[in-house]
């Protein structure tokens, strides 16, 4: 199959493996909207070809991703954020049924973590951070942390990062079960392949009805709880909290709160 052009992401194939790169280094690979639509649309590509059982997702060694792109939201308004709905083109990368490995490194805070969990094994490296510090610019998870990462570690663990904005280390993330394994940086896109050809050799139909029916418990009830958080998200541009927690990162200071 012949590639697309990408701005934002890189596509590779090795074997049965089909890789996806974000590629926005300088700014910690931002998940930005035009980055997700490349994203959507190139894990549909593997999903659909032939010769390809298996996607890998990874970033770069410094950050996997840093989050939504803030730079590009802080001025939306609770009626212009949700009118555009951007986050709806998340949805489609759970509809993805090829198994999906996260390679994880760095950052992955915010709509990273986010991102991550909605692939379905995470290899990390050593250096790799999972955090929810969308608290700390005055809003909430808006693409599903709050709903995964309390399925996947708790609600306890799950409330104090939320909470908190603290994210975890790849250590940390083994020990609550976010995370399959911890590797050096050096051996992460290896051992992600390892475990990628491993199940190259099963049954393509098995696997995706193993996935589907392993998600049916996981993301099944799901939906209403993704639909909640999203409008709490949205409202939240309605408030003073989530400008000045947003122009205070912008403009590399300490937001002041205000409650209103
Ligand atoms: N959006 C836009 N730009 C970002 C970004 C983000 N989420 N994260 C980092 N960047 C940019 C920085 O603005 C900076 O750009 P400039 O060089 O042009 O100034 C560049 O990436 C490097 O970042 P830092 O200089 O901040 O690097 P650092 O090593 O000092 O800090 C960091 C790294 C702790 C990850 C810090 O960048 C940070 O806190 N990032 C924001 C994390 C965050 O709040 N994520 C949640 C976003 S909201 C969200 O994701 C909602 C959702 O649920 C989907």
């Amino acid at each position: 199959m012949k590639d697309v052009t990408y701005r934002n992401i890189l596509t590779d194939r090795d074997g049965a493996i089909g890789i996806i790169t974000l590629n926005r280094p300088k700014v910690l690979n931002a998940l930005s909207h035009e980055l997700m639509e490349e994203l959507v649309m190139a894990l549909e590509d593997f999903d659909k070809e032939d010769g390809i059982r298996v996607i890998i997702l990874t970033g770069g060694e410094r950050a996997f991703a840093a989050g939504a792109d803030i730079g590009k939201m802080s001025d939306e308004t609770t009626i212009s954020i949700m009118l555009k709905d951007r986050f709806a083109t998340w949805d489609k990368v759970r509809k993805v049924k090829k198994p999906v490995i996260a390679a994880v490194s760095g950052y992955a805070l915010g709509g990273g973590c986010e991102l991550v969990m909605t692939c379905d094994i995470i290899i990390a490296s050593e250096s790799a951070q999972f955090g929810q510090p969308e608290i700390n610019i005055g809003v909430i998870p808006g693409a599903g942390g709050t709903q995964r990462l309390t399925r996947a570690v708790g609600k306890y663990k799950a409330m104090e990062m939320i909470l908190t904005g603290r994210p975890m280390t790849a250590y940390e993330a083994h020990q609550w079960g976010l995370v399959n394994k911890v590797v050096p940086v050096e051996l992460l896109l290896e051992e992600a392949k390892s475990v990628a050809r491993e199940i190259a050799k099963k049954s393509p139909v098995a696997t995706k009805l193993a996935k589907e029916a392993v998600l049916k418990t996981f993301d099944g009830p799901i939906s209403e709880g993704l639909e909640f958080e999203r409008k709490n998200f949205y409202m939240l541009f309605s408030s003073e909290d989530q400008k000045e927690g947003m122009k205070a990162f912008l403009e590399k200071r300490q937001p002041t709160f205000s409650g209103r």
